[in-house]
């Protein structure tokens, strides 16, 4: 039979995608992170000039753009029009315009489309701003994600420090602060704790007591 389907939702920088990745393994389900698939077209949008002020010309560029997310030895690699794009979309350009592309109605449909086609075979671990208030409305157990801004930015700063790029705490903060505004005044599926998800503050948590707490609750749902 096939396994649930666990939704992660929670602010930029909270350790979801590190912390679902771990407890995916741990249960055996794939791990796919919405994130990624919204930093491609944002990617491929700046690198063919396309105004992402402009939904209709997003709408159109996702529309014939071909993104997948493959199990790598990183963990999940992602693959845009079948080129490994893993790393040209984690950098500062992309980081800071993907809330734009994000928040049109197009582009959210669209995605949230492929998504749903992504998981209807179950035994899944999806995270983002809205599985589990759109893509995965039914999951079987929703979690909501957060940290303190302080420790979120300190967090992102040790992940900068080990792909060797320096970066500010405070510039950091200020950063996440923007995207997480964004996210969640955007006038379409913003980033909203869904009713039924359970709260999980990681601010003074390891990232295996997080992944062992969904651990726990998966099991209870399994
Ligand atoms: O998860 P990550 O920080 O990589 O997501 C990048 C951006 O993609 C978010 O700040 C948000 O604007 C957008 N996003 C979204 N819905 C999702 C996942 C990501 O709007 N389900």
């Amino acid at each position: 039979e096939k396994g649930i389907r666990i939704a992660i939702d929670g602010p930029a920088a909270a350790g979801k995608s590190t912390i679902a990745k771990l407890a995916a393994e741990t249960l055996g389900y794939t791990y796919i992170d919405t994130g990624a698939m919204y930093r491609a077209i944002t990617y491929k949008a700046i690198r063919e000039n396309i105004n992402i002020g402009q939904a209709e010309d997003l709408a159109e560029l996702l529309n014939r753009t071909e993104i997948r997310l493959v199990p790598s030895l990183s963990g999940q690699a992602v693959l845009l029009d079948g080129e490994d794009v893993s790393e040209d979309i984690r950098t500062r350009e992309v980081t800071s315009s993907v809330s734009e592309v994000a928040s049109h109605r197009q582009v959210r449909e669209a995605m949230v489309e492929r998504q749903q086609e992504m998981v209807k075979n179950g035994s899944v671990v999806m995270d983002g701003r809205d599985i589990g208030t759109q893509v995965i409305p039914d999951a079987e157990l929703k979690i909501f994600m957060s940290a303190s801004v302080e420790e979120r930015a300190k967090r992102r700063q040790l992940e900068n420090e080990k792909r060797g790029i320096p970066s500010s705490i405070e510039v950091l903060q200020q950063e996440i602060e923007l995207r997480d505004k964004m996210d969640s005044e955007r006038e379409v599926s913003p980033l909203k704790k869904a009713e039924d998800a359970i709260y999980i503050d990681t601010t003074r948590m390891t990232i295996e007591q997080a992944a062992g707490e969904i651990i726990r609750l998966a099991r209870e749902r399994i």
